[in-house]
């Protein structure tokens, strides 16, 4: 019987305040709650989680090098790191499994020009913006219908 797959959820700085950060943009839900939804749809999918958050950019990236590779893919809101980290990105890049980057809120519909700016996204296979604690779910659809 084959091993259990693993699907890789990263979350970026500041999302560890989901639920009392700027409710009025990103919702009242924690992300634990987010955690917990991520979690459900993967027991319909026989996926195992690592879900984690950090503020760190060098932790982010450590743990994806470790866990990315033999996942069935990685889900991550890079958060602030979106708009200007090139080694998130260089790291996402290196990775061999598909990845799908999502945000809460509509990047192209905030106001501030920087945010307009994905750096990361380049390394996705796709991008879901807006669609608030949805879009993780939306991404686990995508990864486990091109799942091998
Ligand atoms: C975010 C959008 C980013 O611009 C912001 O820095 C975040 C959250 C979102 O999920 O909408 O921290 O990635």
């Amino acid at each position: 019987m084959s091993k259990a797959r693993r699907l890789v959820v990263a979350n970026g700085p500041n999302l560890n305040t989901l639920g009392t950060r700027e409710p009025e943009i990103y919702g009242r839900q924690t992300l634990a709650d987010i955690q917990a939804m991520v979690d459900a749809r993967a027991a319909e999918y026989g996926w195992t989680v690592s879900f984690f958050q950090s503020n760190h950019e060098g932790e982010l990236i450590d743990r994806l090098q470790r866990e990315a590779p033999g996942s069935v893919g990685v889900v991550i809101n890079p958060a602030g790191l979106t708009h200007n980290s090139y080694a998130l990105m260089d790291c996402l890049r290196s990775l061999d499994v598909p990845i799908v980057e999502v945000h809460l809120s509509n990047l192209f519909a905030r106001p501030e020009a920087y945010r307009h700016v994905s750096v990361t996204a380049s390394a996705a296979a796709g991008v879901i913006s807006g669609l608030g604690s949805r879009g993780y779910v939306l991404a686990m659809e995508y990864l486990n219908a091109v799942d091998e």
